[in-house]
C-alpha cells in the first residue's frame, strides 16, 4: 500500500473528533485555522466553540466590534490575528457579499491567510488540490522520505513543497492533508515518536538510518 493510503487508512482509526473537521464551510474553517496558528488544539478548541457561537457566520463576525473580538480573543495572545479577522470579515461582507471564498488564490490574499493557511481552507472547504505543509508535516516528510534540506532554508521549502505537492495527486485532498498533519501530531511525534506501532516503519529513512531524533533539520536564524 502507498505512503498516503497508509496514513489515510491510519487516520480514520485514529483521528480525534475535532468540530471543525465537520464541515465545509471556509468562514468556520478560517476561524479554527487562524485559531490554531500559533495555539494547541485543546487551548484553542473552546475558543473556537465561543467565537462560533456569538458570531455564526462572517457577517455576524463583521458587524461586532473590535472590543468585542479583542473580549473574546482574551487569553490566546497574538492580537493581531484578532484584529485581522475583523479586517477580514468585513472585507468579505464589502467585497465578496458576505460569502467566504474557498480558492487558494483568492485566500491568499486576505489579512492573516499564509500558504498553509490557505492551503487549508481550500482543501478543507472546496477539496482544492493543495498540500499542506506545516511542521507536523514538515517533520513527516523528512522523516519517511529522508529530506536532509533544512525545513527553513529557500532549497528546503521548494523541496518539500514540490514533495508535498506529487503526494497529493490521486487522493481526496481534504482527508490526506487532515491525515497527514494528525498523524504528524499523533504517531511521529517530535520527541519519543511511536516508530514500534508506526504503520510506515519498513518504509521508513529515518527509521533505517537511525535519523529519527535528528530529521527535520532546521538552520538557526
Ligand atoms: N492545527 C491546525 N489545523 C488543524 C486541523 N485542521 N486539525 C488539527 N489540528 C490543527
Amino acid at each position: 500500500m502507498s505512503f498516503q493510503r497508509e496514513i489515510v487508512k491510519w487516520y480514520t482509526i485514529n483521528k480525534r473528533e475535532l468540530p471543525w473537521r465537520d464541515t465545509t464551510d471556509a468562514y468556520v474553517i478560517w476561524l479554527s485555522e487562524i485559531i490554531l496558528q500559533q495555539t494547541r488544539v485543546e487551548q484553542g478548541l473552546p475558543y473556537f466553540q465561543r467565537f462560533l457561537q456569538n458570531y455564526p457566520t462572517v457577517n455576524d463576525f463583521a458587524n461586532a466590534t473590535e472590543a468585542q473580538v479583542l473580549k473574546l480573543w482574551q487569553g490566546l495572545g497574538y492580537y493581531s490575528r484578532g484584529r485581522n479577522m475583523l479586517f477580514t470579515a468585513r472585507l468579505i461582507q464589502e467585497n465578496y457579499a458576505g460569502v467566504f471564498p474557498t480558492k487558494y488564490e483568492e485566500l491568499i490574499l486576505l489579512k492573516g491567510v499564509g500558504e498553509y493557511t490557505a492551503a487549508a481552507i481550500s482543501s478543507f472547504s472546496a477539496n482544492e488540490s493543495r498540500a499542506v505543509l506545516d511542521g507536523n508535516v514538515f517533520r513527516v516528510l523528512s522523516r519517511y522520505f529522508g529530506i536532509e534540506t533544512a525545513i527553513n532554508s529557500t532549497d528546503g521549502k521548494k523541496e518539500f513543497t514540490a514533495l508535498a505537492n506529487a503526494l497529493i495527486i490521486d487522493q481526496n485532498p481534504a482527508i490526506y492533508n487532515q491525515a497527514i498533519m494528525e498523524f504528524g501530531a499523533l504517531q511521529c511525534k517530535p520527541k519519543s515518536p511511536d516508530c514500534l506501532n508506526c504503520p510506515v516503519q519498513s518504509g521508513c529513512y529515518a527509521r533505517a538510518n537511525a535519523r529519527v531524533n535528528v530529521l527535520p533539520l532546521k538552520l538557526k536564524t
